[in-house]
């Protein structure tokens, strides 16, 4: 007989602790520690503890269901894998429902049986979307439920491949006395259908809602329970929506899923860089596309900077999109290697369209914008721009910058100012090197406001 041990564990912060205690020490959240039994000496087999050669181990890839939403199976990298469970963690109102239903119809279009667990809207209010959607739903059941207990008897009489339960916060199981949405119970909940899933080989959708944070409740713990986190997230005022996969056991996590919400709910953008140029006004001071990528997914898009006047001791910055910590540091390069007057005045800076991008191979975009503001001369229309700033004004290379004059090149543009270490890309763009901000601005047509601060 194994000696049964166990220990203690945070479900908020996963701190292990040697004993039970009200106030987890790691992370200061009361209520959040529990028993959990040592896998090693109190837990089942796991598997059969043989060692194999390693060249006998088959390198089988987990089946895959497309799920027929083409951007979905993007961020999914092809689809679901039976007998996993997935979390679509958003804010409320960015979609998740919506998703989930037009989940449910494409899957139960293949044929598949789906059962929906609405533990927050009554089955008439679903039919109703349905209905306005357009969807058919006819090999889907829908179970409006709280409890996870008649949930799974349920699972057991229909067999469903798909079940989709909305959402993991409302939703209660049988042994945990705390309630719905706490940290215990989301927790206890995600554990009862992950075992659930993994009994059954069924494919398991849970939305969670995240508060403005970024969080869901017990964030950690929850993450490490299930196989993939899709964030989905956009700005819940404006249409257009990414989904993200933040944790995925089955795959990359790669290209993100680019949706616009409509009147007919979520529709793939299969051309989101063409969207986010689509009301680009062309040869405007202060506007320069630069070419992004998100995971592996090129997007193009349009950072816009204004700089105006201030006689404030500590000048007005906003940022929408774009990360304020780089632009403060972008602007201070500006200042102290290009001569220009930006650290006195006003700066207002954002990516257009919704999307927010914080990775440092669009600093010269930005850089530029403001310079363009300042000077209040465009950048030329036709050209985009990429690089890494340094402290010193230096420009660094950046990641797949192929993929991304690639991507420039389909949308029309016809030259690049990139860093001057770039060696020959093979590309149909022209490309200008530079090896300082300074150079860069010079090959933009921006070098006037150069000799005008000298
Ligand atoms: P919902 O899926 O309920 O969000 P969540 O489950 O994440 O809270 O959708 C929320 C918003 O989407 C709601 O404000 C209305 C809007 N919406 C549309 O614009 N078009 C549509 O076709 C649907 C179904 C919803
Ligand atoms: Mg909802």
């Amino acid at each position: 007989m194994p000696r049964t041990k166990s220990s203690h564990r945070c479900v908020d912060c996963g701190a292990d602790h040697a004993k039970w205690a009200g106030r987890c020490s790691a992370c200061g959240a009361w209520a959040t520690v529990v028993e959990v039994p040592d896998p090693v000496v109190g837990g089942g087999p796991v598997g059969d503890r043989t060692a194999v050669p390693f060249h006998e181990v088959a390198a089988t890839l987990h089946p895959v269901m497309p799920t027929g939403l083409a951007e979905l199976d993007r961020a999914l990298g092809g689809g679901l894998v039976p007998g996993s469970v997935t979390l679509v963690g958003g804010e409320p109102g960015i979609g998740k429902s919506t998703l989930l239903l037009q989940l449910a119809a494409s899957v139960s279009g293949t044929g598949s049986r789906v059962l929906y667990v609405s533990a927050e809207e009554s089955a008439a209010q679903l039919r109703r979307r349905a209905d306005r959607l357009g969807l058919a739903l006819e090999n889907v059941w829908v179970q409006p439920e709280t409890q996870l207990s008649r949930v799974v008897e349920v699972v057991a009489e229909l067999s469903p491949e798909l079940l989709l339960v909305d959402s993991v916060q409302t939703v209660a199981a049988p042994h945990v006395t705390s309630a719905p949405g706490s940290v215990t119970q989301v927790r206890e909940s995600a554990q009862m259908l992950v075992d659930a899933a993994k009994q059954r080989s069924m494919a398991t959708v849970l939305t969670g809602h995240v508060t403005k944070d970024g969080n869901l409740a017990g964030p950690r713990t929850l993450e490490h329970v299930v196989d993939t986190v899709l964030e989905f997230e956009g700005d819940r005022h404006q249409r257009l929506r990414f989904l993200r996969a933040a944790k995925h056991r089955f795959g990359a996590t790669g290209e993100p899923g680019v949706l616009e919400m409509t009147g007919q709910g979520l529709e793939p953008v299969a051309d989101p860089s063409g969207m986010f140029l689509a009301d680009r006004q062309v040869d405007a001071p202060g506007s320069v596309v630069v070419p992004a990528v998100d995971g592996q997914r090129p997007l193009l898009v349009e950072m816009q900077a204004l700089v105006a006047p201030s006689r404030a001791v500590t000048p007005r910055r906003a940022t929408r999109g774009v990360d304020a910590g780089r632009l403060s540091m972008l602007l201070a390069v500006l200042e102290r290697r290009c001569g220009l007057r930006v650290l006195a005045a006003e700066v207002y800076a954002s990516i257009v369209g919704g999307v927010r991008i914080v990775e440092p191979g669009t600093d010269l975009g930005l850089a530029l914008a403001v310079a363009s503001a300042v000077c209040d001369r465009p950048v030329p229309h036709d050209i985009v721009v990429c690089g890494e700033v340094g402290l010193a004004g230096e420009l660094r290379q950046v990641s797949q910058l192929g993929r991304r004059l690639d991507e420039a090149a389909r949308l029309g543009f016809r030259a690049a100012i990139v860093p001057a270490t770039v060696g020959d890309l093979g590309g149909r763009l022209g490309l200008r090197r530079a090896s300082s901000v300074a150079e860069a601005m010079v090959a933009a047509g921006l070098g006037g406001a150069l000799r005008s601060a000298a």
